[in-house]
């Protein structure tokens, strides 16, 4: 990974970014709302030929002012361009309108961060999520999740979905290759990680064990697909050391799970994990890591999610850097038997054991 050696600005462009940055929440806002309101799909629809502001007013349910406020400031941000009073869709207009990637991301970033990025100064002080409040009153976005307004609800498991659907599939066969038939998903969320391994393999068990709103989210999508006697459910809140960890199992499986808790929070729940497992057993972990990425954009996208965790969801935490995730592996005397990186998106499966 090269990507953030070097500082390769011009005097210009770097000034053109600082802008851009200072004008950061403005330039998100007009994408949204050109979005939403369908006046980048009306000039998408014309293609190369372009069309007038007064086309885009008697298509649109926007008044005449607010439709050229927001098309200039598009020309700014470089989603249209203008010739002889026609607009036309740029590049990034489109990513804008089409890209998956980018509409759970923009989604997510406004329902869920949006307005408690506000206090982001206060979260970095306090180390608490000081965000969440606009959200609800919990102490961290996971005990709150299956009490979120449906639209909010809706974005934030967009966002976390996108990542681990892509992922899921393209490593079922690695992990369960070994013989692994009774596994322990922590995090289990709505059941996505259980579902996908039943169906892969008739002999293996999951037991899902997270928070009880999760738990009871999973227990009933499991229950609609008649995959109850494939699946256990267990309650807990793992930050309570005193709640004792399920036992006997081939494995234990953490998807996007690890990076909802401080180092500290993690080598504890690591510790735990080992004593869930035979001697032979794995402790398996998938993760985004920005320093693994191949692109220099998937890596900023998992930078900037950390101040969601910052911000928003629990103070503490963030998409970590590999090197620091190790180290947390090492302190809980566990060692790393094989690392497999670009797996769906942007995860690396780490396959761990106890150490000898
Ligand atoms: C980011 S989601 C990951 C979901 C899923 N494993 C995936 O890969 O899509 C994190 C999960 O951890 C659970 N979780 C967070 N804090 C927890 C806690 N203190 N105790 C138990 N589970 C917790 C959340 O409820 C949520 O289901």
């Amino acid at each position: 990974m090269n990507f953030f050696k070097k500082d390769k600005k011009t005097a210009l462009e770097a000034m053109d970014l600082a802008q851009f940055i200072a004008f950061g929440p403005v330039v998100f806002q007009v994408a949204r709302v050109l979005r939403n309101k369908g006046i980048l799909s009306v000039i998408e629809e014309r293609g190369s030929a372009g069309i007038t502001l007064e086309e885009i007013v008697d298509r649109v349910h926007v008044s005449r002012y607010g439709v050229r406020v927001l098309l200039e400031s598009a020309l700014g941000i470089g989603l249209v361009v203008e010739n002889e009073g026609s607009y036309v869709l740029t590049r990034t207009g489109y990513f804008i309108l089409h890209d998956p990637l980018t509409k759970v991301n923009m989604d997510f970033v406004h329902d869920v961060c949006y307005k408690g990025l506000f206090d982001l100064d206060k979260s970095i002080e306090t180390g608490k999520p000081e965000g969440l409040k606009t959200l609800g009153n919990w102490s961290t976005v996971y005990e709150g999740l299956s009490q979120l307004p449906a639209h909010i609800q809706k974005s934030w498991f967009a966002f976390d979905h996108f990542f681990s659907d892509n992922a899921f599939p393209a490593v079922l066969k690695n992990v369960y290759r070994d013989g692994i038939k009774n596994i322990l998903d922590i995090g289990g969320n709505t059941g996505k990680w259980a579902i996908a391994s039943v169906n892969y393999a008739p002999d293996i068990h999951v037991t899902i064990m997270d928070l009880p709103g999760q738990l009871d989210m999973a227990r009933k999508k499991i229950e609609e697909l008649g995959l109850s006697d494939r699946v256990s459910f267990y309650s807990t809140n793992i930050l309570d050391e005193s709640l004792p960890f399920p036992k006997g199992f081939d494995a234990v499986w953490m998807s996007q799970f690890l990076d909802c808790f401080s180092e500290g929070e993690i080598v504890s729940i690591l510790k735990r994990c080992a004593a869930s497992v035979n001697e032979e057993g794995y402790i398996l972990i998938l993760e985004a890591f920005w320093d693994t990425q191949r692109f220099d954009t998937a890596a900023f996208c998992l930078q900037q999610t950390s101040i969601y965790f910052t911000a928003i969801a629990n103070g503490n935490s963030q998409m970590y850097d590999s090197r620091v995730f190790k180290q947390c592996i090492e302190d809980a005397e566990l060692e790393i038997v094989e690392q497999v990186d670009g797996i769906g998106l942007s995860h690396s499966l780490l396959k761990c054991r106890k150490k000898r």
